[in-house]
Protein backbone atom coordinates (compact mmCIF):
# COMPACT_ATOMS: atom_id res chain seq x y z
CA UNK A 1 0.00 0.00 0.00
CA UNK A 2 1.28 3.47 -0.51
CA UNK A 3 2.25 5.37 2.41
CA UNK A 4 -0.69 8.07 1.67
CA UNK A 5 -3.34 5.72 1.83
CA UNK A 6 -2.45 4.39 5.00
CA UNK A 7 -2.34 8.09 6.10
CA UNK A 8 -6.03 8.42 4.50
CA UNK A 9 -7.06 5.04 6.26
CA UNK A 10 -5.74 6.49 9.06
CA UNK A 11 -7.17 8.90 9.02
CA UNK A 12 -10.69 7.55 8.40
CA UNK A 13 -10.35 5.49 11.79
CA UNK A 14 -10.03 7.89 13.46
CA UNK A 15 -13.09 10.17 12.42
CA UNK A 16 -15.34 6.85 12.53
CA UNK A 17 -14.49 6.05 16.17
CA UNK A 18 -14.29 9.31 17.61
CA UNK A 19 -17.15 10.10 19.94
CA UNK A 20 -19.96 12.74 18.82
CA UNK A 21 -21.92 15.00 20.66
CA UNK A 22 -25.02 12.68 20.16
CA UNK A 23 -23.36 9.80 21.44
CA UNK A 24 -22.01 11.66 25.11
CA UNK A 25 -25.81 12.99 25.70
CA UNK A 26 -27.13 9.66 25.55
CA UNK A 27 -24.53 8.32 27.93
CA UNK A 28 -25.61 11.37 30.48
CA UNK A 29 -29.04 10.68 29.89
CA UNK A 30 -28.52 6.68 31.02
CA UNK A 31 -26.81 7.93 33.85
CA UNK A 32 -29.46 9.88 34.95
CA UNK A 33 -31.31 6.79 34.46
CA UNK A 34 -29.10 4.63 37.19
CA UNK A 35 -30.11 3.47 40.23
CA UNK A 36 -28.99 4.59 43.60
CA UNK A 37 -26.51 2.18 45.02
CA UNK A 38 -24.34 1.98 48.27
CA UNK A 39 -21.74 3.35 46.38
CA UNK A 40 -23.55 6.64 45.95
CA UNK A 41 -24.68 6.96 49.31
CA UNK A 42 -21.45 6.05 51.50
CA UNK A 43 -20.00 8.81 52.06
CA UNK A 44 -22.89 10.76 53.57
CA UNK A 45 -22.48 8.20 56.52
CA UNK A 46 -18.64 8.47 56.60
CA UNK A 47 -19.18 12.45 56.77
CA UNK A 48 -22.08 12.65 58.93
CA UNK A 49 -22.55 9.45 61.60
CA UNK A 50 -19.20 7.17 61.75
CA UNK A 51 -17.53 9.84 64.44
CA UNK A 52 -20.32 7.74 66.94
CA UNK A 53 -21.37 5.12 64.94
CA UNK A 54 -18.38 3.76 64.04
CA UNK A 55 -17.66 -0.20 65.21
CA UNK A 56 -17.56 -0.13 68.40
CA UNK A 57 -19.70 2.86 68.62
CA UNK A 58 -19.05 5.87 70.34
CA UNK A 59 -21.01 8.20 72.49
CA UNK A 60 -24.00 6.25 72.99
CA UNK A 61 -24.98 4.84 69.57
CA UNK A 62 -26.68 1.77 69.32
CA UNK A 63 -24.74 0.16 66.76
CA UNK A 64 -22.28 1.19 64.16
CA UNK A 65 -22.87 2.54 59.77
CA UNK A 66 -19.26 1.69 58.71
CA UNK A 67 -20.21 -1.18 56.32
CA UNK A 68 -23.05 -1.90 53.44
CA UNK A 69 -24.80 -4.79 55.64
CA UNK A 70 -24.92 -1.79 59.27
CA UNK A 71 -26.09 0.57 57.34
CA UNK A 72 -28.54 -1.44 55.13
CA UNK A 73 -30.06 -3.10 58.20
CA UNK A 74 -30.32 0.26 60.10
CA UNK A 75 -32.84 1.40 57.07
CA UNK A 76 -34.44 -1.51 57.56
CA UNK A 77 -34.93 -2.19 61.03
CA UNK A 78 -33.89 0.95 62.62
CA UNK A 79 -35.73 4.28 61.41
CA UNK A 80 -32.80 5.38 59.35
CA UNK A 81 -34.88 7.23 57.17
CA UNK A 82 -37.42 8.48 59.56
CA UNK A 83 -34.48 9.81 61.78
CA UNK A 84 -32.78 11.61 59.09
CA UNK A 85 -35.96 13.00 58.12
CA UNK A 86 -37.39 14.62 60.85
CA UNK A 87 -37.38 18.32 61.21
CA UNK A 88 -34.04 20.48 62.04
CA UNK A 89 -34.04 20.57 65.88
CA UNK A 90 -36.59 17.74 66.34
CA UNK A 91 -36.06 15.06 69.16
CA UNK A 92 -33.60 12.19 67.66
CA UNK A 93 -32.94 14.22 64.29
CA UNK A 94 -29.87 12.28 63.56
CA UNK A 95 -27.07 13.38 63.11
CA UNK A 96 -27.35 13.79 67.06
CA UNK A 97 -27.14 17.70 67.42
CA UNK A 98 -27.82 18.08 63.47
CA UNK A 99 -27.64 20.30 61.64
CA UNK A 100 -29.92 18.35 59.75
CA UNK A 101 -28.14 17.01 56.37
CA UNK A 102 -28.42 18.90 53.56
CA UNK A 103 -32.11 18.07 51.95
CA UNK A 104 -30.44 16.62 49.03
CA UNK A 105 -28.26 13.73 50.74
CA UNK A 106 -31.91 12.94 52.41
CA UNK A 107 -32.78 12.32 49.18
CA UNK A 108 -30.06 10.69 47.89
CA UNK A 109 -30.66 8.06 50.76
CA UNK A 110 -34.42 7.61 50.09
CA UNK A 111 -34.01 7.10 46.47
CA UNK A 112 -31.14 4.56 47.64
CA UNK A 113 -34.37 2.67 49.81
CA UNK A 114 -36.75 3.02 47.18
CA UNK A 115 -34.39 1.53 44.33
CA UNK A 116 -34.13 -1.36 46.15
CA UNK A 117 -30.90 -0.55 48.85
CA UNK A 118 -28.65 -2.22 46.39
CA UNK A 119 -24.73 -2.56 47.34
CA UNK A 120 -23.54 -1.83 44.09
C1 LIG B 1 -22.92 12.75 68.04
C2 LIG B 1 -23.15 11.31 67.94
C3 LIG B 1 -24.04 10.81 66.82
C4 LIG B 1 -23.98 11.10 65.49
C5 LIG B 1 -23.00 12.02 64.76
C6 LIG B 1 -25.01 10.33 64.85
N1 LIG B 1 -25.70 9.59 65.79
FE1 LIG B 1 -27.25 8.31 65.43
N2 LIG B 1 -27.44 7.96 67.43
C7 LIG B 1 -26.63 8.51 68.40
C8 LIG B 1 -27.13 8.09 69.71
C9 LIG B 1 -26.51 8.48 71.05
C10 LIG B 1 -28.27 7.30 69.48
C11 LIG B 1 -29.17 6.63 70.54
C12 LIG B 1 -30.21 7.61 71.04
C13 LIG B 1 -31.37 7.74 70.09
O1 LIG B 1 -31.90 6.71 69.65
O2 LIG B 1 -31.74 8.88 69.76
C14 LIG B 1 -28.43 7.23 68.03
C15 LIG B 1 -29.45 6.53 67.40
C16 LIG B 1 -29.58 6.42 66.03
C17 LIG B 1 -30.60 5.62 65.37
C18 LIG B 1 -31.68 4.81 66.04
C19 LIG B 1 -31.13 3.44 66.40
C20 LIG B 1 -32.18 2.57 67.08
O3 LIG B 1 -32.03 1.36 67.05
O4 LIG B 1 -33.13 3.11 67.65
C21 LIG B 1 -30.40 5.75 64.03
C22 LIG B 1 -31.19 5.09 62.92
C23 LIG B 1 -29.26 6.63 63.87
N3 LIG B 1 -28.80 7.00 65.10
C24 LIG B 1 -28.77 7.02 62.63
C25 LIG B 1 -27.77 7.98 62.48
C26 LIG B 1 -27.35 8.48 61.21
C27 LIG B 1 -27.89 8.00 59.86
C28 LIG B 1 -26.40 9.41 61.43
C29 LIG B 1 -25.68 10.27 60.43
C30 LIG B 1 -26.52 10.99 59.46
C31 LIG B 1 -26.20 9.51 62.86
N4 LIG B 1 -27.05 8.61 63.45
C32 LIG B 1 -25.29 10.34 63.48
C33 LIG B 1 -25.54 9.29 68.20
C34 LIG B 1 -25.14 9.85 67.01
Amino acid sequence: MKPFLIVLFSVLLVSCSTSTYDDIEEIQEENQGEVVTYQDVAFIFQNNCTACHSNPPQNGAPMPLTTYSEVKNAVQNRGLIDRISREEGAQGLMPLGGPRLPQQQIDLITQWNLDGLLEN
